[in-house]
């Protein structure tokens, strides 16, 4: 089987931070979110992997996939010219995926359980589609499937988005489908958002007599489509990390468990470090510094005087402030500077932004 990761779109949910690169490059746990998307098809056995790239920095994309050996599999980048919708996407690998059956990840999704279940079980079958479900509490701001009460384990209905959903099942962005798929999107019409929509493709597969199966994930999965979302996704992926901090220079630092840090990282004595957390490669973190929990910072960052909570700061940052900041997002290479800030505080900042407390 083939994998497709989709790496356009807009992105303008998240700006500032997706002016400077794709929505899909941001981190989640110091790795970048579609990262986790080629992981899972790669544990699952899928190393051909079409990359959807678009008009928001593609040149981004190729610089850190390359050509997939750093990770194992083999990547073919295919342009879309706009974002069209996930159908039309779709649609532009038909050459790629030739007769194969084939599994479409949104690479802003990233889902708890690993995929191999979901994929033997697809591979053994004879359905046309397999879709996964997972309960929402907002299902107006998904695809969402209407079970068919009469028919258990039938679909009735898959619509985008609904202003009044009968049902609290979102379609999750992991699609397991056929080459059917792609003569129905040769025949769909753009949605109200002026999109070729998969909801509609896998409503009119259904509609023509072919099979679909669907499963209910258990487990969280993220759709990272708000800042809010990046925040909560970087909570649950940092759950479940690991101890590893044989790097540490001053050991008697006081860092709790769950913490992974990188090498060359240093923490001064007065500093705590609340897991969990991650702390990337060469970083200066001291003195007087409170960390965590749940709390990314990337490679080469200077951190002073600062508390940080539930956030995510990325590379090359230089923090020299006592602020108090929770639910944050500070990209790559930005500067705080400056006195304290009197209550905690919510800043989100763009790539290289200068801000004086
Ligand atoms: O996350 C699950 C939801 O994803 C599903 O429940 C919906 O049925 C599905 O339509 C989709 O909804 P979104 O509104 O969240 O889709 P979004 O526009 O955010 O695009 C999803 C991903 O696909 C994102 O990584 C960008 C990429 N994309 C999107 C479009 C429209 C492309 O690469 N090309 C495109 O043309």
């Amino acid at each position: 089987m083939k994998g497709i990761i989709l790496h356009g779109g807009h992105g303008t949910r998240l700006r500032p931070l997706t002016h400077t690169g794709p929505k899909q490059l941001l981190p989640i746990a110091n790795k970048a979110m579609s990262q986790y998307a080629l992981e899972d098809l790669k544990s699952t056995g899928v190393t051909e992997i079409g990359i959807i790239i678009g008009d928001v920095y593609p040149e981004k994309v190729k610089e850190y996939y390359g050509t997939g050996e750093k990770f194992g599999v083999k990547i073919s980048y295919i342009y879309q010219e706009a974002p069209k919708g996930i159908s039309h996407a779709v649609r532009l690998c038909k050459d790629f995926i030739g007769n194969d059956k084939f599994i479409v990840y949104l690479g802003d999704n990233v889902l708890r359980k690993n995929l191999n279940d979901y994929t033997k079980k697809f591979e053994a079958s004879d359905s046309d589609a397999m879709i996964l479900l997972c309960e929402v509490d907002e299902p107006q701001r998904f695809g969402i499937a209407e079970l068919d009460k009469d028919n258990p384990g039938k679909i009735k209905k898959i619509i985008e988005k609904p202003k009044e959903p009968k049902s609290n099942l979102a379609v999750i962005g992991i699609y397991f489908l056929t080459s059917k798929i792609f003569d129905i999107i040769d025949n769909l019409k753009p949605s109200w958002r002026g999109e070729l929509e998969i909801t509609d493709a896998l409503d009119m597969l259904m509609n023509q007599g072919n099979k679909i199966d669907y499963d209910i994930v258990t487990g969280w999965w993220k759709d990272t489509g708000t800042p809010e979302d990046i925040i909560h996704a970087n909570k649950l992926v940092l759950d479940s990390i690991g101890t590893e901090n044989q790097f540490l220079i001053d050991k008697d630092s006081k860092i709790s468990k769950n913490i992974v840090i990188g090498n060359g990282t240093e923490i001064s004595r007065d500093s705590i470090v609340t897991g969990p957390a991650i702390i990337g490669k060469n970083c200066k973190i001291g003195p007087s510094v409170r960390l965590g929990p749940y709390i990314s910072v990337g490679d080469n960052c200077i951190l002073k005087n600062c508390t940080l909570e539930e956030s995510i700061i990325m590379a090359n940052c230089d923090i020299n402030a006592k602020v108090d900041l929770s639910s944050s997002i500070i990209a790559n290479s930005s500067e705080i500077k400056g006195n304290k800030i009197p209550k905690k505080q919510q800043f989100l900042l763009g790539e290289r932004s200068n801000l004086k407390v």
